[in-house]
C-alpha cells in the first residue's frame, strides 16, 4: 500500500477526486492533505473524507524538521501536486526523488512558469487564439513547471472558447485522467521497490 500525501491551496477538486479514487484501493491511498491556506475548501473537503489536512504556512514548508516528520509520521511515498502553489523546497525534493508529481492546466511547456496557474493559465491560451489546450502531470524539480513530462491529455478548442469554457474543457480531462496517471506511476514505483 502506497501512502500518498496530496498538497493543495485552494478549492481542492482534484484533491478530492484522487482522495474518492482511491478510497477503495488495494494499490494506494491518501492519508494526509497538506494545504498552505487554513480556509482554503480543500481542507474542509479532506476533512470530511476523513483525511488529515495538515495546514503548513511556508515557513514550515521551508523547514526540514517539520515537513519531514509530518510526512514520515503519515508514512508518505509519494506527494502529489494539485494545485500547490508554493514552491516545493530542495529538501523535499531530495528527500522524494522521483516520487513529487504535479499536474498543469496546459500542455508544458506552453503556458508555464512563474505566475502561470489555475485562471491566469486559461486566459493566456485563450490570448494566444491556441487551437487545443489539456493538461500534464510532470516530475517537480526545483525549476517551475520545469521536470520530465509523465503524461499530457489535449482537448480541441474553437473560436468561441472563452477563458471560462476553457478552463471547463481543462478540467474535464483532470477529473478523467490524473488519478489514472497517479495510478501508472504508483505502479512504476512498486516495481522499483520489488
Ligand atoms: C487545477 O486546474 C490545477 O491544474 C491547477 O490548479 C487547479 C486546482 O484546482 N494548477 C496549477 O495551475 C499549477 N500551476 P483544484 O484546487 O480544484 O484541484
Amino acid at each position: 500500500m502506497v501512502n500518498i500525501a496530496v498538497f493543495a491551496s485552494g478549492n481542492g477538486t482534484n484533491c478530492e477526486n484522487i482522495i474518492n479514487h482511491f478510497a477503495h484501493s488495494s494499490q494506494a491511498r491518501v492519508t494526509l492533505v497538506v494545504c498552505n491556506k487554513a480556509q482554503a475548501p480543500v481542507v474542509e473537503r479532506a476533512r470530511r473524507l476523513g483525511v488529515t489536512a495538515a495546514i503548513v504556512p511556508r515557513q514550515a514548508l521551508n523547514d526540514p524538521a517539520t515537513m519531514l516528520e509530518l510526512l514520515s509520521r503519515h508514512h508518505v511515498e509519494l506527494i502529489v501536486l494539485a494545485g500547490f502553489l508554493l514552491m516545493v523546497p530542495a529538501f523535499l525534493i531530495q528527500a522524494y526523488p522521483h516520487a513529487i508529481i504535479n499536474i498543469h492546466p496546459a500542455l508544458l511547456p506552453r503556458h508555464g512558469g512563474k505566475g502561470m496557474y489555475g485562471p491566469h493559465v486559461h486566459e493566456a491560451v485563450w490570448k494566444a487564439r491556441d487551437k487545443e489546450t489539456g493538461m500534464t502531470v510532470h516530475w517537480v524539480t526545483e525549476q517551475c513547471d520545469g521536470g520530465g513530462i509523465i503524461a499530457q491529455y489535449r482537448v480541441a478548442l474553437s473560436p468561441a472558447d472563452t477563458p471560462e469554457t476553457i478552463a471547463q474543457k481543462e478540467h474535464e480531462l483532470e477529473m478523467k485522467y490524473f488519478p489514472q496517471v497517479i495510478e501508472r506511476v504508483i505502479a512504476s514505483l512498486q516495481r522499483q521497490q520489488a
